[in-house]
């Protein structure tokens, strides 16, 4: 390949993200282009998107509401300096999405990316009980297979331990909860397994180790996303939000997947009846057209932050890019969307077929698990001896290049989790793609 300069252009100088550059590089998945449930390849195939993007296309690809409110910003006001100056749009985001969320999660911080709203999270729950007069909460309890992204404050407080163990000693004081996760006794539930609600126990045996006073915060997935969609057991969120509550620890839903419909509601926390202290979202929120992420936190933790000097920031925190005009009119359009088209209903009444067409799958070769919940569904594959991730791996490349079909997946766990105007056909569909390469694989 040449540049537009006649330069060399080849694969090599981009190092990929959470990639196998190498095998990437021998044998590329590109795509060149997208519209409604489908990504576009250079040689003219239509390849399903059987995992909206990364989790954040739940509009469907090439929404023209989502794409004529980013054209239109871009040429009206290209950026706004986000320290000490404003612009209209930004506030009415935040208004937007305050009236969204579940209580009085009514104050919005804005960032770009999941993994910038975690940092911003936990940050904000050290400041606030610090502004309590409660500066010794400092610990963080997150979980075993939780996923938070990649800044140092998200692994350390994430259970992945791929995204750990090359990094160091990360944030001091973190402990972490089991996962609630156990194949046995829980395999091919759908929706909320029933057993394991009792896991949330442990929290009260973390939270005395390490003495209550010393805890700023819980740190979960409502439904754990990336490390391949495992629902909350029955009662167990309900557990942990009561438990958080008696000791005046926070409790933070890491929301980035399972907002904006995914799971039927604007946010998971909805579902279960639950007001978390703070919720973080990103994806969904702007289609995934521009990047834009955010916390929402409770009345109470915005006042208590509301002192010192007048000329004084309040928080001495934020990104260039909080509050991007980008950002904030695709997140407007996509709100927008989200209620005309009424998707968050959509999926809600997708749910019991979404999830009947994906358990079809059992007796599909390798298949040793199906979850499905919502608009989300992972199913599990045997690993191969001594090769954890290549079977699933393989899978996702044939399905790429022979099966016309995109799909996501997490060591041996393939996602499911298509945009939210998916027909029970497109599901139908995915679901016989699936088989299909499943059927090819040693
Ligand atoms: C629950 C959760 N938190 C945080 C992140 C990180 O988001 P980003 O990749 O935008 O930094 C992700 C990404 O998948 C996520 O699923």
């Amino acid at each position: 390949m040449t540049g537009r300069y006649g330069e060399p252009n080849t694969l090599e100088p981009y190092w990929m993200p959470f990639t196998a550059n190498r095998s990437f590089k021998a044998r590329p998945r590109m795509f060149v282009g997208a519209d409604g449930m489908h990504y576009l390849t250079a040689d003219g195939r239509r390849v399903i998107d059987a995992t909206s993007g990364l989790y954040c296309v739940n509009a469907g690809h090439g929404q023209p509401r989502i794409v004529a409110a980013i054209q239109q910003a871009a040429a009206t006001l290209d950026y706004a300096p986000a320290f000490h100056f404003g612009h209209p749009a930004a506030f009415e985001l935040a208004s937007r999405l305050a009236l969204l969320a579940p209580g009085d999660l009514d104050h919005v911080l804005l960032a770009s990316s999941g993994s910038e709203a975690v940092d911003t999270a936990l940050k904000v729950a050290i400041s606030f009980h610090r502004a309590n007069g409660q500066g010794q909460r400092t610990r963080f309890i997150g979980r075993e297979r939780g996923y938070h992204g990649v800044g140092f404050g998200g692994i350390s407080v994430g259970g992945l331990p791929a995204n750990r163990r090359m990094f160091g000693p990360m944030l001091n004081g973190v402990d972490h909860l089991a996962t609630t996760y156990d194949r046995e006794r829980q395999a091919f539930s759908i929706g909320e397994p029933d057993w394991g609600g009792d896991l949330a126990e442990e929290l009260e045996r973390i939270i005395w180790l390490h003495d209550p006073s010393t805890i700023a915060a819980v740190v979960v997935e409502p439904i754990a996303g990336s490390t391949g969609c495992l629902p909350p057991p029955k009662g167990y969120l309900e557990r942990l939000r009561a438990i958080t509550e008696a000791h005046g620890i926070l409790l933070i839903f890491d929301e980035v997947i399972t907002a904006f419909g995914r799971i039927g509601h604007a946010f998971a926390s909805q579902r279960y009846g639950i007001v978390p202290d703070m919720i973080t979202f990103a994806k969904g929120v702007t289609n995934g057209a521009v990047p834009l992420s955010g916390v929402l936190v409770r009345k109470h933790i915005y006042d208590a932050h509301m002192t010192g000097p007048e000329h004084l920031p309040e928080l001495f925190h934020g990104y260039t890019y909080s509050g991007h005009p980008l950002g904030v009119a695709a997140a407007l359009a996509t709100l927008d969307v989200y209620r005309e088209q009424a998707l968050f209903a959509r999926a809600q009444a997708l749910e019991a077929e979404f999830a009947e067409i994906m358990i079809s799958l059992r007796g599909s070769p390798h298949v040793v698990d199906i979850r499905p919940i919502g608009l989300l569904c992972g199913i599990d594959l045997a690993s191969r001896t001594g090769a954890a991730g290549a079977r699933a791996f393989e899978m996702m490349d044939r399905a790429y290049h022979e099966h016309d079909l995109y799909i996501r997946v997490a060591v041996d766990t393939l996602v499911v989790a298509p945009p939210l105007i998916a027909t029970a056909s497109d599901i139908e569909q995915i679901r016989d793609s699936i088989d299909r390469a499943l059927r090819q694989l040693a």
